[in-house]
């Protein structure tokens, strides 16, 4: 099958070698699933994946791993799925990826792809939505009536989370750039701060009970100016970041896993009406370079999609 891979750990996207390459197939609790559309996130080579659980090297790597297609094949012992049910789904970040013609994925890390939407769409949903979930109702206990800040709020995990927040119905304070703006007002935004057009953290100060980073820097380091005493401030980025001047607030960093029941919810939500997807381009596979490239450069919104 024809797939995007890199056999360099340090060259990052100019890694990135459309090539053929062994089939997928489906192991054991496992779906092969015929590739519609995969979402990427343009940095996702500099995370920490050459290492598998088991301590072995990973000699190359396929990216992308949220996905929405077409169920192709069910290993043994795989319940739930058949052949020709549209799924979409997380797979496992130290495994290959969906940037390719096939893809093989553990049961348990799928769903029933939403009814209302293409796959394109879709694949725009697994990792974004499972993130924004985590932070603000797992880690982050938000509330009806609580204010969330939402730094990046026109990104692919920000403009999830800026919806579910206003869903859950809290007050939403967004930031980012001025280019996000209008997109953020349609996504239940309340208030918007353009970080690179004069506004400041500070004119927000001490509103927050919640704050869900997806920018880290100098974003996150400043960002205990916002919080109310007995606040969270959770990142998806490096605790490293972290502001170091209060110790009346939460601190949390996580990475995001698999989910399947909340993918379920997910859908729920999206067939609901309640959430869209934010697609900001969608590149053909063979010019995954390009897409990782355009998004790495800033200004494309929410998820960059590559197709087959
Ligand atoms: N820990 C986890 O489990 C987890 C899960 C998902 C993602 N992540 C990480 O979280 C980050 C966000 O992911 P994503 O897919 O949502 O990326 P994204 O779509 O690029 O979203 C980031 C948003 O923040 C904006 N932004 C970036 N730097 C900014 C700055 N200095 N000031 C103001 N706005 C800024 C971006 O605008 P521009 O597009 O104009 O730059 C974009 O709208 C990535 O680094 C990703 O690797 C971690």
């Amino acid at each position: 099958m024809k797939a995007i891979r890199t056999h360099d750990s340090s060259a990052g996207i100019a890694g990135l070698v459309y090539e053929d390459v062994p089939d997928a197939k489906a192991g054991l609790c496992e779906v092969l699933i015929k590739v519609v559309a995969c979402g990427i996130t343009h940095n996702e080579l500099d995370w920490p994946i050459w290492t598998c659980r088991a301590g072995h090297r990973r000699e190359a790597i396929i990216p992308g791993n949220e996905v929405s297609g077409v169920v192709a094949a069910v290993g043994f012992g795989t319940a739930g799925f058949a052949i020709g049910d549209e799924v979409y789904g997380l797979n496992d970040q130290l495994r290959d990826g969906a940037a390719a013609e096939f893809v093989a994925i553990e049961a348990r890390n799928l769903a029933r792809k939403p009814v209302s939407l293409d796959h394109i769409h879709a694949a725009a949903v697994p990792r974004a939505g499972l993130t924004a979930w985590k932070a603000l109702f797992d880690h982050g206990k938000l509330e009806k009536g609580q204010t969330v800040v939402i730094h990046g709020a026109g990104g692919a995990v920000g403009s999830v989370a800026a919806q579910l927040a206003h869903w859950a119905g809290a007050e939403v304070i967004g930031t980012g750039r001025e280019h996000s703006r209008e997109l953020a007002a349609g996504l239940g935004v309340d208030r918007y701060l353009a970080l690179d057009n004069g506004e400041k953290l500070e004119d927000v100060a001490g509103q927050a009970d919640l704050v869900v980073d997806t920018v880290g820097g100098e974003v996150l380091t400043g960002s205990s100016v916002l919080l109310r005493p007995g606040g969270i401030l959770i990142t998806i980025k490096a605790a490293s970041e972290f502001p170091t001047d209060r110790d009346d607030i939460a601190k949390i960093v996580f990475v995001q896993l698999p989910n399947r029941d909340q993918l379920a919810e997910l859908a729920r939500l999206i067939d609901e009406g309640v959430l869209k997807p934010q697609v900001g381009a969608v590149y053909p596979l063979a010019e995954a370079t390009a897409a990782f490239t355009t998004k790495a450069a800033g200004g494309v919104p929410g998820r960059m999609i590559l197709q087959p």
